[in-house]
């Protein structure tokens, strides 16, 4: 949280105008704490929507930009203590790279929206020029923000369920159950059109943060997985549904479920982890509490909040309220904000520490590529296509 005097970051945005899911998400977040300001946006490539989505943020004509190009060359331009330091990036994901690759180029950190692009080839171009940028890349994957979330993944690491045995990660939605691509719903068209999308649909769009939260919070790497993706809606081009079954490179097995079309499901993203000594539970629409069940002992339901006994100092760095006062998705994602504003004031590079970064993207891309190879080929296992140094968990 920015202290007395401390001058907030000055943040610009891509994406997100008036009528778009996430970036009014990442604006309220970075608010939270008052860590950050925003002070340019190129919000929409409508021009109508652009200018009421910049008055309505309250920044003055000249700070909203006609394009992502735009907005890059003009703040550049500006005095240092004028210009954003740190660009978002909201918009689908075929822009995702050439933006941030642009923005690091012109001296701004990035904080851009899964996946982290469209291929697994321009995501390694990204992570050069992030090499030699001396700036800082996150990526939004908002359920590494919850404080139970850091909870699991310390008690993994701590060996509270002992060694680990199998990995069980399910994230139903049921929105795209008919096809409102075809009704103007604008974040379904984009999300279906190859173009826009990638090769994936559904794991690109949610089967990704199943992936991220796997391997957070065991703290193990996906190594070899077999998938089986389908399309149930007529006339859709990418999967809407998929299986996979996966082993990590430390020898646990495990599933990755990942659907649009189970209908009437919210976002029902949960994870169970099996050790030879106990589980763990979460659920993010239940995002407070976490199951912990021992061997021959009674399950125990830890809670959230900065009062509540067995949390760990991970979990509670990323609580603000006493326990029964709920945080969710806004805070989730705010906890990345905070780690984030910390980082740049710091003047680090690279990762911000607490906050999933480029590896964590090139991780995502991988496992894409690996489904929907394993998807079209006749091999049962399919390896992630990923450098060995590079570790999986962040
Ligand atoms: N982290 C999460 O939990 C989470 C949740 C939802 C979406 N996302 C990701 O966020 C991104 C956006 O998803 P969404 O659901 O908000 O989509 P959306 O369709 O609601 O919003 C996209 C926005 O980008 C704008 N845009 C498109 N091209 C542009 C351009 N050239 N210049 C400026 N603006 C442009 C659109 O006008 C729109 O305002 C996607 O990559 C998606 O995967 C992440």
């Amino acid at each position: 949280m920015a202290s007395l005097g401390q001058a907030r970051v000055r943040m610009g945005m891509i994406g997100g105008g008036k009528g778009a899911f996430i970036g009014r998400v990442h604006r309220l977040a970075a608010a939270l704490d008052g860590d950050f300001e925003l002070v340019c946006g190129s919000f929409s490539r409508d021009a109508e929507n652009n200018r009421r989505t910049g008055a309505l943020c309250g920044l003055s004509e000249q700070r909203v930009h006609g394009d992502w190009q735009a907005l890059l060359a003009t703040e550049a331009q500006l005095p240092v203590d004028r210009r954003m330091q740190m660009l978002i990036i909201a918009t689908p994901n075929h822009l995702h790279v050439p933006i941030a690759r642009a923005a690091l180029d012109a001296g701004f950190h990035v904080m851009s929206e899964k996946p982290a692009g469209v291929s697994l080839a321009e995501t390694r171009r990204l992570a050069e020029t992030l090499e030699g940028s001396g700036r800082l890349y996150g990526l939004a994957h908002t359920y590494l923000g919850y404080p139970m979330v850091w909870q699991a993944r310390d008690m993994v690491r701590e060996g509270r369920i002992g060694a680990l045995r199998k990995i069980h990660v399910e994230y139903p939605q049921g929105w795209l159950a008919d096809r409102p691509e075809t009704r103007g719903v604008k974040q379904a068209a984009w999300r279906t059109d190859p173009a826009s999308t990638g090769i994936s649909g559904c794991m690109a769009d949610i089967g990704t943060h199943a992936f991220g939260l796997a391997e957070f919070i065991s703290g193990q790497r996906i190594a070899t997985l077999c998938a089986a993706l389908g399309i149930h809606a007529d006339g859709r081009q990418l999967d809407d549904d998929g299986d996979v079954l996966f082993r990590t490179a430390e020898g646990a097995s495990g599933t990755l479920i990942a659907s649009q079309v189970c209908t009437g499901e919210e976002n029902a993203l949960k994870i169970r982890l099996y050790g030879e000594a106990g589980a763990l539970e979460w659920r993010q629409m239940e995002p407070n509490s976490l199951i912990h069940r021992v061997l021959h002992a009674p399950q125990t339901i830890l809670r959230a909040g900065i009062d509540q006994p067995g949390l760990g100092t991970e979990a509670r760095h990323r609580l603000r309220l006493p326990g029964g006062h709920p945080e969710g998705y806004l805070e989730a994602l705010a906890n990345l904000y905070k780690d984030f504003a910390e980082a740049i004031r710091q003047g680090r590079s690279g990762t911000a520490e607490g906050v999933p970064g480029i590896e964590a993207g090139l991780r995502g891309m991988a496992f894409i590529e690996a489904v929907t190879a394993n998807q079209a080929g006749e091999s049962k296992w399919t390896e992630l296509d990923i450098d060995p140094s590079i570790q999986g968990g962040k």
